[in-house]
C-alpha cells in the first residue's frame, strides 16, 4: 500500500485509551506496566488481541497455547504489540445437549470483547466447529481488521494397517459393532487410533468446510485452512498471520472490505466444491447476513445444481482424507482449478486479490483434487427441498446418500423426541421395513434446543442385522459434517414452533423427490388443517440463563439460526461510545 493511505500512530484506535494526558489513560498504561511491559512496547504500536479458543477440553485446539506464541513472535517482528485473550472454547465433542447451543454465545462475546478492549486488529484462533463461525460472525460486527487462524485437520487416523476417517468411520464401525461384527479388542483399538495427533476432523467434516469457507472468502491467509495442525507449516503460518495483521492495521484493512457479496458467493462456490457440511448452510448464511449479504437457500440450491464436486475428500468423496488434500496442493489448488467460476478480483487478508493469491497454485494429484472434466460427482454436495412438509426449506446431501433414495415413497415412523427414538431403534422386534421414512421432531433450534446433530438417525437394529445401512430419515435438526445417508436436515419452520413436520402421523405416506427438490406428506388439507387447529404449542425449554434468551432470539434454520438482535442492522452499529 502507498504509504500515504496508511493510517498514523495517533490514528489508531488503541491510542484512544493510551494516549490522552487523563486520570483514564494514566490507568490503562499503568496497568499494561504492571504486566511488566514498557511504553516503548505498546505506544503508538498496532495493539493485537489474539482471541484464543484454547482449553484443556478442547481436543482439537491442544496445540494453540504454542501457536499463540508464534502469532505473538510475528506481531512482534512487524512492530506490533500482542495481547491473547482467552475465548469462550465451544468444543464439538464434550459440549451437551450441542455445541450449536453456544455459537451465538461466542458470537456475542467475540464481538463485545472486541468493542470493549484497545485492540487496533485481532488474529481469531479457532476451528473446531462452531468456533469458525462464531469467531468470524462477531468480529464481522466489531470491524476492526482481522485474520483468521485455522487450528488444521489432525493427521489421518490408523487401525491395523485402515486408514480411519474422524466421524465417518465411528458411525461405520458402530453399526458393525450393533450387527455383532466387531469384538470388544478391535472396538478399543479404533478409539485409540481414529484421533492421533491435535486438530480438527480429517475429514471434510464441519470443520474443514468452515475454516474452507473462511480461506475463500478471503480471510485467512492463502490456503491456511489445508495446513494439518501438527505440520511446521502451521507454525509458520501462525507466524505469518501476525506479521500480517500488523500491516492490516496500518492499511486500515476492515473485513467489511473483505466479505462482499462476491466473497461469499465465491465461498459458497468453493464449499459445494468440496462436498461440503450440511452445516455449512446455517453458517454461511448467517456469517453472511452479519456482513449485510443476503444469502438464501434458494441460492445455494443453485449453486449446488452447478457446481461439481471435485475434492475426493470423506464423507461426500469416496477415498482420501485432509491430509491427503493438503498434499495435493490443498484449498489453493482447488480454487486455482475453479478459477473461471470465482470472481477473482476479490480483495483478501494478504491485501492482494484472490486471483493474486492463486498464483503458481497447482494440483499435484488429480484423484484427490479431480479436474473440472472428472469430478466425484457432477453436482450435488448440496441440495434444498420444499414441499408441505417444509415450505420454508430443508436440506439434504444427495451425494452421501444412496441413489435409490433420490425418488422414494414410504410410511413415515415418527418419534417426538431422541430418548424416544433411540429405545425404538434398538428394539430388535420393531416393526420397521427398509421403505419406511425414520422422522424425528422437536430437534430443531427452539426444540432441540440448539439443534444438535442428531439428523443421521441410528438405523433400526432390526433393518442392520438384515444388512441395510440405510433409509431416508427426515428430522428439523442438523447432522455433523462427517455423517453420510439418505438424511433431509433443518426442517423449517421446526414442530417446536408448529412447522408441519408437528402435524405428521405415524402411517402417514411421505414422499421425497430430490430431482424435483420436493418433500411432501400425502396427507388432505382438510385432515391437516384439523390437526393444526389440535395442535398444543410445547412448553418452553428454558426458565432461565443462556438457553432462556436463546429461546427468545434465536432465528430459524433458513436464516442462520442468528440471534435477532445480533443481526445486522438491529440497532446503532457496535463502536465504543465517546462518553467512555
Ligand atoms: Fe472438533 Fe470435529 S470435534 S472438529
Amino acid at each position: 500500500m502507498d504509504e500515504d493511505h496508511r493510517i498514523a500512530a495517533d490514528q489508531l484506535r488503541s491510542a484512544r485509551w493510551f494516549a490522552p494526558d487523563d486520570l483514564r489513560s494514566f490507568g490503562h498504561r499503568s496497568r499494561l506496566m504492571q504486566l511488566g511491559y514498557a511504553e516503548e512496547e505498546f505506544l503508538n504500536r498496532p495493539i493485537i488481541g489474539i482471541l484464543n479458543t484454547w482449553s484443556e477440553i478442547n481436543s482439537c485446539h491442544g496445540h494453540f497455547r504454542e501457536r499463540a506464541q508464534d502469532v505473538k513472535r510475528g506481531v512482534q517482528m512487524a512492530g506490533g504489540f500482542a495481547l491473547e485473550m482467552p475465548s469462550l472454547s465451544v468444543d464439538e465433542s464434550f459440549t451437551k445437549p450441542t455445541s450449536m447451543l453456544y455459537r451465538n454465545m461466542l458470537a456475542m462475546e467475540t464481538e463485545e470483547m472486541i468493542r470493549s478492549h484497545p485492540f487496533d486488529g485481532v488474529v481469531l484462533m479457532g476451528g473446531c466447529d462452531k468456533t469458525t463461525p462464531g469467531l468470524v460472525m462477531g468480529a464481522i460486527t466489531a470491524g476492526v481488521p482481522m485474520i483468521y487462524l485455522p487450528a488444521g485437520p489432525m493427521l489421518r487416523g490408523h487401525y491395523a494397517g485402515r486408514i480411519l476417517g474422524s466421524g465417518s468411520d465411528a458411525w461405520k464401525f458402530w453399526d458393525e459393532r450393533r450387527a455383532g461384527n466387531i469384538s470388544d479388542a478391535e472396538w478399543l483399538g479404533i478409539q485409540g487410533g481414529i484421533a492421533r495427533s491435535v486438530g480438527t476432523c480429517m475429514t471434510m467434516g464441519t470443520a474443514s468446510t468452515m475454516t474452507a469457507i473462511t480461506d475463500a472468502m478471503g480471510l485467512t491467509l492463502p490456503g491456511a485452512s489445508s495446513i494439518p495442525a501438527p505440520d511446521s507449516g502451521h507454525q509458520r503460518m501462525s507466524s505469518e498471520c501476525g506479521r500480517r495483521i500488523v500491516d492490516m492495521v496500518w492499511e486500515g484493512l476492515t473485513p467489511d472490505r473483505i466479505v462482499t457479496d462476491a466473497a461469499v458467493r465465491n465461498a459458497a462456490i468453493v464449499a459445494m466444491a468440496t462436498g461440503c457440511s450440511t452445516n455449512a448452510v446455517v453458517h454461511l448464511i448467517a456469517m453472511a447476513r452479519r456482513a449485510g449479504v443476503d444469502l438464501t437457500l434458494d441460492d445455494l440450491d443453485a449453486l449446488g445444481r452447478t457446481t461439481p464436486l471435485v475434492a475426493n475428500v470423506r464423507p461426500s468423496g469416496k477415498d482420501y482424507l485432509m491430509e491427503d488434500f493438503f498434499y495435493a496442493g490443498g484449498l489453493r489448488a482447488l480454487m486455482k482449478q475453479m478459477e473461471e467460476r470465482l470472481d477473482t478480483s476479490c480483495l483478501t487478508v494478504t491485501g492482494r486479490t484472490l486471483g493474486e493469491n492463486l498464483d503458481g497454485a497447482e494440483v499435484y494429484n488429480d484423484d484427490v483434487i479431480r479436474p473440472l472434466s472428472n469430478p466425484v460427482y457432477h453436482e450435488g454436495s448440496l441440495a434444498v427441498l420444499r414441499g408441505n412438509l417444509c415450505p420454508d426449506g430443508a436440506v439434504i446431501k444427495p451425494a452421501a446418500c444412496d441413489p435409490k433414495f433420490h425418488v422414494h415413497e414410504g410410511p413415515a415412523l415418527v418419534f417426538d423426541s431422541y430418548p424416544e427414538m433411540k429405545k425404538a431403534v434398538d428394539d430388535e422386534n420393531l416393526d420397521v421395513t427398509p421403505d419406511h421414512v425414520m422422522v424425528l421432531r422437536n430437534a430443531g433450534p427452539l426444540g432441540g434446543p440448539g439443534m444438535p446433530e442428531w439428523g443421521m438417525l441410528p438405523l433400526p437394529k432390526a433393518l442392520v442385522r438384515q444388512g441395510h445401512r440405510d433409509m431416508l430419515r427426515i428430522s428439523d435438526a442438523r447432522m455433523s459434517g462427517t455423517s453420510y445417508g439418505a438424511c433431509v436436515l433443518h426442517v423449517a419452520p421446526e414442530s417446536f414452533v408448529g412447522g408441519p413436520l408437528a402435524l405428521l402421523r405415524t402411517g402417514d405416506m411421505v414422499r421425497m423427490d430430490l430431482p424435483a427438490r420436493r418433500l411432501d406428506m400425502l396427507v388432505d388439507e382438510d385432515e391437516l388443517e384439523r390437526r393444526r387447529a389440535a395442535w398444543v404449542r410445547p412448553e418452553p425449554k428454558f426458565e432461565r440463563g443462556w438457553g432462556w434468551m436463546f429461546s427468545r432470539h434465536v432465528g430459524q434454520a433458513d436464516t442462520g439460526c442468528d440471534f435477532d438482535y445480533l443481526e445486522r442492522g438491529h440497532g446503532a452499529a457496535a463502536g465504543e461510545p465517546d462518553i467512555f
